[in-house]
This record gives structure tokens, C-alpha cells and sequence, in this order.
């Protein structure tokens, strides 16, 4: 140090504060009666009706199973990994989705020596650190044509995303469809997926919803009871239609939500029921045949168009529409902010201390502009080396030391590219004084997202 050195100040106080959310943005939470529209189609959406779910024609799903039908039977009877059904099912999709408007992306992998194909179509626009994921294996078994399973859900997914692009749907979230390979030999191609996403990448999915047969013959209602958001969007909407659910809970490990699961990823789905039977109060609030499968036909060859419930395949459509448009339409607004306000000593040409602001209840990443408010009191600001600490422990350095800084005080507000980092988590504060004399504390400091 040269600078002549003055303006020694002594004790700092220690205030009580704990870390505080200042201010929090709820998520616009639509009630089905009003934002659910279950009216016909062929209209222009008005502006108020562009934000509200529309009605997903079941003569179009129903449409793209016949397609898939045909294409099994014109490829040996099934649309299995490895044969060529799949790639003519995968062709068929991603035909429709370019068409629309989507970017569409052919993801291969190997599996049991044949290749493998996903789909993946992003629809443009929306917040990237904020990623929507729907899905659907696209694969049947090869004992027959997977319509019920998975034709139903394939098509339920295709029909959202072309819904999407007729609304030309502007939400806040990001939205991504998928259609999976190879799920019948045990989620393949959605762990392939999953895996094949940097760690940052798997940050920003905030939710996945997962369709795995949605048109049983005999069905049953069955909600994933997984991610309470997506969840209850699921609910809400079938609530506004008098219709009991239950928690969908034998399916954690047996479709392609699991790979994004075991990735911490949020979950939730709809399921109709396969080879289980449906008991006799189920019968009673469901209707159909107690005694009987869900699915008489899982994983046959009488598994085709004539194995679907119209009624519930409709139902499942519509519900996934309305949840989209409902968990899409807002992500965690910017500008809340986390404070901690605790004043931390920093001591004298010392170690390094920190103060912790711990998030909570975000989705996704960080911003790519965080803001990091910092006010430090100090006699001698050039002796001060700041870092902001990410929950995973990235330093990003927001200030480095100087010897020609004689300053008081550090009281500024940096921007931090910290859209690589999870939101969630204990952040620091870390500060150093690296010259003996002049001392300071921290005062306070908060994170804008
Ligand atoms: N493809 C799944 C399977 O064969 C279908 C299935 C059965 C399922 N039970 C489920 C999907 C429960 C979701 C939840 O295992
Ligand atoms: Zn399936
Ligand atoms: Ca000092």
C-alpha cells in the first residue's frame, strides 16, 4: 500500500436480519370455469380468448391414429424400436411440426443394435431459462400397432403442439415437445435425452409432463401425483368438469417421466390405465366394465383404433391443452428480489466472510443479467476482493482489490451472467479485506432475478 491511510473506523454493529424475499409475484393462477374453453374451433381466437386453453378437436386426434394405424399396418403390424413403423411414425409427427412452424430436431441412439430416433419440437419464442417439456413415446411394442399405447398420447402431444401454432401462443415459458423412442425396451431414448443435456440445459426444463396412454378402452381417470403444479393444473381442469381423478402413483418407474425424474426434474402426467383392472367403485364414478383391464389389449395386436375410448382420449386432450397454456403463460416474473441485511464484520486484512440469501420456490436458471446490489461499508474500498458465491460454489467476482482505490465504501449494483446456474439455492456474498488498516463490514446485499 502507498495511499497515505486516515478515516479509521471502528466497531461494526451486528444487526438480527435474516435473508428476505422483498417482493414476490404470484403466478396467475386461471380458474377453469372462465379460461377453459370448450366450444368449437373453427373461429379466430379474440384477444381475451388467445390466453385461455382451446378446445383440442378430438376428430384431429383421432385423425393422427388412423395415420398411425396405417403406417403399422403397412409395416408388418407394429411400429416398434428398430422397425421401420417407428421411423415412418417419427416422419409422420415431424412432417406435421414443420409445417406448423416448429423447429424440429431428430435426436439418434443405439439400443439392442438398431437405431433409435426422439423428436424434438421447440416452439420459438419464450423464456430459455424456462423450458416447458411435453412427451410422449412414440414407439408401440411389436406385437401390434400401440394405438391405446402410445398412439393415444403421441397424437394427444402432436395435436397440443399444432394447437399451439394455430393460436401462434406467445407464453412466457419456453415451449418443447418430445416424442421418445424405445420407451417399450425401457425408456431408452427419454434417458438418452435427459442425459445427453448439459447440467445447465436439465436446469432449465422447470416441468415435464409425460402421456402414456390416454385413451384406454375402459378407462380410468389417473393424475401423476408428482409436481404439485403440474398437478393441479391437471386437477383444476377436470374438477371444472365434475370429473373425480386419482393419483396416478404405480407409474414413477414405468414411462418416460422417470428419466426426467431421476434428473430432479418436475413430473406430473395423465394415464387411462393399462393391463390393471378397474375395481367396482372406480366403475361407478368412471363408468365402463369393473372386473375388466383398462386396457384389455395392452401390449397386443388388438391394441389399434378400435381399442380407444373417444370420450376419454377427448377428456386427456383437452387437459393437457389447458395445462399448458396454463403452466406456460407466466414464469417467475423479474425483479423479485432477496435480500439479507445482517451486517457480517470483515476483518482486517483477514479471511474472507460471507453473507447467505437463500432462493426459493424459482424454476429454471438464474437470469443472464442478475443483479447483485452490494452495500459494504469500508474506510478503504480498494482493499476489498468481492465475489458472489452460486449455490454450487461458482465465484463470480464482482470486484477486485486496488491499491489506488481509496474510496469508502463499496455500494453498487453489478450484473452477473448467472443464467448457467440454478436459481434455487443458498447464494453468498463473499467478501476479503486483503490490506491491513482500513476495515468495513458488509451492510446489506440482495439478488435482483
Ligand atoms: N408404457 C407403459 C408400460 O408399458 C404404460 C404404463 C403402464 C404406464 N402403467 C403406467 C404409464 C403407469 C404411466 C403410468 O409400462
Ligand atoms: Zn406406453
Ligand atoms: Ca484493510
Amino acid at each position: 500500500m502507498t495511499q497515505p491511510r486516515s478515516r479509521l473506523r471502528p466497531a461494526v454493529s451486528q444487526g438480527m436480519a435474516c435473508a428476505a424475499l422483498v417482493t414476490a409475484a404470484g403466478l396467475l393462477a386461471a380458474s377453469p370455469a372462465s379460461s377453459v374453453t370448450r366450444d368449437g374451433t373453427g373461429t379466430a381466437p379474440t384477444a381475451a380468448q388467445a390466453l385461455a386453453a382451446p378446445d383440442i378437436p378430438l376428430a384431429n386426434v383421432k385423425a393422427h391414429l388412423t395415420q398411425l394405424q396405417s403406417i403399422a399396418t403397412a409395416n408388418g403390424g407394429n411400429r416398434a424400436h428398430g422397425r421401420t413403423g417407428y421411423k415412418a411414425s417419427v416422419d409422420y409427427v415431424r412432417a406435421k411440426l414443420d409445417a406448423a412452424g416448429f423447429t424440429t430436431t431428430l435426436q439418434q441412439f443405439t439400443s439392442s443394435g438398431s437405431t433409435g430416433y426422439n423428436l424434438v419440437a421447440d416452439w420459438p419464442g419464450g423464456d430459455p431459462n424456462q423450458v416447458l417439456m411435453t412427451g410422449a413415446h412414440l414407439d408401440s411394442v411389436s406385437a401390434g400397432p400401440g394405438i391405446d399405447d402410445n398412439g393415444s398420447g403421441s397424437a394427444a402431444v402432436l395435436e397440443t403442439a399444432l394447437a399451439v401454432s394455430r393460436a401462434q401462443f406467445q407464453p412466457a415459458k419456453h415451449l418443447r415437445f418430445a416424442w421418445w423412442g424405445a420407451e417399450e425396451l425401457g425408456m431408452v431414448g427419454s434417458r438418452n435425452y435427459v442425459n445427453s443435456l448439459s447440467a445447465a440445459d436439465r436446469a432449465k426444463i422447470s416441468g415435464y409432463i409425460n402421456l402414456d396412454m390416454v385413451g384406454s378402452p375402459n378407462p380410468g381417470y389417473f393424475v401423476y401425483d408428482d409436481d404439485p403444479a403440474i398437478e393441479k393444473a391437471f386437477k383444476d381442469w377436470y374438477a371444472g368438469l365434475g370429473i373425480p381423478t386419482e393419483p396416478e402413483t404405480e407409474g414413477d418407474g414405468r414411462s418416460d417421466h422417470a428419466s426426467f425424474k431421476n434428473a430432479g426434474i418436475p413430473v406430473g402426467g395423465l394415464f387411462t390405465g393399462a393391463e390393471r383392472t378397474k375395481s367396482a367403485a372406480q366403475a361407478a364414478k368412471w363408468g365402463g366394465t369393473s372386473g375388466q383391464a383398462f386396457d384389455r389389449c395392452y401390449h397386443s395386436s388388438c391394441d389399434t383404433t378400435a381399442n380407444i375410448d373417444d370420450t376419454a382420449l377427448d377428456r386427456n386432450s383437452d387437459a393437457l391443452a389447458y395445462a399448458v397454456w396454463t403452466l406456460a403463460a407466466t414464469a417467475p416474473p423479474s425483479g423479485d428480489s432477496y435480500e439479507n441485511t445482517t451486517d457480517v464484520a470483515v476483518p482486517d486484512n483477514g479471511a474472507a466472510v460471507t453473507s447467505a440469501v437463500t432462493v426459493s420456490g424459482r424454476n429454471g436458471n438464474a437470469p443472464s443479467a442478475l443483479r447483485v446490489g452490494v452495500d459494504i461499508k469500508h474506510t478503504w474500498r480498494g482493499d476489498l476482493v468481492v465475489d458472489l458465491l452460486a449455490p454450487d460454489g461458482t465465484a463470480y467476482r464482482l470486484k477486485n482489490s486496488s491499491g489506488s482505490d481509496s474510496a469508502d465504501n463499496v455500494i453498487a449494483t453489478y450484473t452477473v451472467d448467472a443464467s448457467s446456474e440454478p436459481a434455487n439455492g443458498t447464494w453468498r456474498l463473499r467478501v476479503q479485506d486483503v490490506a491491513a488498516q482500513d476495515t468495513g463490514y458488509i451492510d446489506s446485499w440482495k439478488l435482483t432475478f
